[in-house]
C-alpha cells in the first residue's frame, strides 16, 4: 500500500477527529537523520520530500539543525498550492524551492559566520503542500573527528549534544545513514543511534553512496543485516552526486535523481515550467531508472533488488508510520467513546432544563451519537482492514 492512499484516509481521520474534539488524532513520529559528516543525509532528506532545497556537498554544508515541518493542505486549483515558510521570515511565502535553499544558506552564516563553525539554534522551515503528511524531518550537521582550522577543538563534543536533543525522544524515528564504502563498525551513525536506542526499535540504517565502492567490493552483508542487525534492518539507496557528470567507480551508471515518499508527483512546479525544469523533469526520470537498473543488474543486490533503493526506503518509511498509526488506535477508540458520552450527558441534561421535551431529546441525542459513533467506528475499521492485515 503507498502513501498516496494513506494520506486521504489520515487527513480524512485528522478532520473528523478535528470536528469531535478539536485535537489532531495521531502525532506522527520525528523522522531524525543522523551519521557523519557528507554521509548523504541532507540528500536523504531531500529525496523524502520530493523537492531540490536543501544545501548538499562536500564538506560541513548544514551547519544548523533544520527543522523541516511538512504540512498537508488541501489541495485547491491555484497554481501556488506549494510553498515553504520560515520562523524567521514572518509573513514571506517561498514559492521557488533554489530561494529556500539559499535563504537556508544565508540564515546559517548568519548565526555562524562564515566561517565552519556549528551552532545549536534551530532553523525552523515549513513546507506547506497537498503531498506530504503531517510529519516532522530534522537535518542535522554530521559528525566530524578533526577540527578545521576555523572550527573550536571541541567541534565533535558540539555536533554530538546538538544531535543527541533529536534522537533521545522515544518519539524519534532514527535513520542512521552510513556511506557504503566505510566499514559499518566505525559507522558513528550506527554508534550514536544504539546509545539512544539499545534495543534497535527505531533505527533504520540507510546506507548510500553504494555507486562508489571500489570494484570488486559490496555490501551485500550490511543489506542483508548480518554485520549488524537493526530490528528494521537497512535499506541501500544512490543518491544525487554533485556532479552530474562524475565517472563511477565500479563502472555503473551514477544515477541522479530525485524520488520522493510523500509526493507521487515527483516534481510540481508552482510557477509556469522553466527550461531547467524540463532538463531537472527528464534527469529524475533517467536517474530513477538508473537507479534500479544498477541495483537490478548489480551481481551482488540483483537477487534482492526489490528491497534497496529509494522507492523502497519510501516504502519502509510508510510501513512503520502504519505501524505507529496502528498503535495509536485503541487511544482512538477511548477518545470517540469518551467523546459521546460527555455528548450524550450535555444533551441529557439541557432535557433536564427544558423539562418536558426531556425524553425526546435524550432519544435524539442518542439518535445524533449513534450515527456519529458509526461513522467513526467504520472509518476505523476501515482503518484497521487496511492497515493492519
Ligand atoms: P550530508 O553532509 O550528510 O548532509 O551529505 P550531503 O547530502 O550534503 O551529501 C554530501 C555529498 O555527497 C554531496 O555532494 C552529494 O551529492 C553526495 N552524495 C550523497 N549521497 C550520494 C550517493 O549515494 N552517491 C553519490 N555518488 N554521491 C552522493
Ligand atoms: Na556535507
Ligand atoms: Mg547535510
Amino acid at each position: 500500500m503507498g502513501l498516496e492512499k494513506l494520506i486521504p484516509l489520515i487527513n480524512k481521520l485528522m478532520t473528523v477527529f478535528h470536528t469531535v474534539d478539536g485535537a489532531p488524532p495521531i502525532e506522527l513520529p520525528q523522522i531524525v537523520v543522523v551519521g557523519s559528516q557528507s554521509s548523504g543525509k541532507s540528500s536523504v532528506i531531500e529525496n523524502i520530500v520530493g523537492r531540490d532545497f536543501l544545501p548538499r556537498g562536500a564538506g560541513i554544508v548544514t551547519r544548523r539543525p533544520l527543522i523541516l515541518q511538512l504540512i498537508h493542505r488541501t489541495s485547491d486549483s491555484s497554481s501556488e498550492s506549494e510553498w515553504g515558510e520560515f520562523d524567521h521570515v514572518p509573513d514571506k511565502k517561498f514559492f521557488d524551492f533554489q530561494e529556500i535553499k539559499s535563504e537556508i544558506e544565508r540564515e546559517t552564516d548568519r548565526v555562524t559566520g562564515r566561517t565552519k563553525a556549528v551552532a545549536a539554534t534551530p532553523i525552523l522551515l515549513k513546507i506547506f503542500s497537498p503531498n506530504v503528511l503531517n510529519l516532522t524531518l530534522v537535518d542535522l550537521p554530521g559528525i566530524t573527528k578533526v577540527p578545521l582550522a576555523d572550527q573550536p577543538a571541541d567541534i565533535e563534543r558540539q555536533i554530538r549534544e546538538m544531535i543527541e536533543i533529536y534522537i533521545k525522544s522515544p518519539k524519534a524515528l532514527i535513520l542512521a545513514i552510513t556511506p557504503g564504502n566505510i566499514d559499518l563498525a566505525n559507522s558513528d551513525a550506527i554508534k550514536l543511534a544504539r546509545k539512544w536506542d539499545p534495543e534497535g526499535d527505531r533505527t533504520l540504517g540507510v546506507i548510500t553512496k553504494l555507486d562508489l565502492l571500489d570494484r570488486g567490493t559490496d555490501a551485500t552483508d550490511v543489506l542483508l543485516n548480518r554485520v549488524i542487525p537493526l530490528k528494521l534492518g537497512y535499506v541501500g539507496v544512490i543518491n544525487r552526486s554533485q556532479d552530474p557528470i562524475s565517472p563511477p567507480a565500479s563502472g555503473h551508471i551514477v544515477p541522479c535523481f530525485i524520488q520522493s515518499a510523500f509526493n507521487h508527483h515527483p516534481i510540481i512546479t508552482t510557477h509556469p515550467p522553466r527550461p531547467q525544469d524540463i532538463n531537472t523533469g527528464k534527469t529524475i526520470r533517467d536517474a530513477l531508472e538508473a537507479e534500479q537498473r544498477f541495483f537490478q543488474t548489480h551481481p551482488a543486490y540483483r537477487s534482492f533488488a526489490d528491497r534497496c533503493g529509494t522507492p523502497f526506503l519510501a516504502g519502509t518509511l510508510n510501513t512503520l508510520l502504519i505501524a505507529h498509526i496502528r498503535n495509536c488506535l485503541p487511544e482512538l477508540r477511548m477518545r470517540v467513546q469518551t467523546q459521546l458520552a460527555e455528548c450524550q450527558g450535555q444533551l441529557c441534561a439541557l432535557g433536564s432544563e427544558l423539562d418536558g421535551n426531556k425524553g425526546q431529546l435524550c432519544a435524539l441525542g442518542s439518535e445524533l451519537d449513534g450515527n456519529k459513533t458509526a461513522l467513526l467506528l467504520r472509518l476505523l475499521n476501515q482503518f484497521s482492514a487496511n492497515f493492519c492485515g
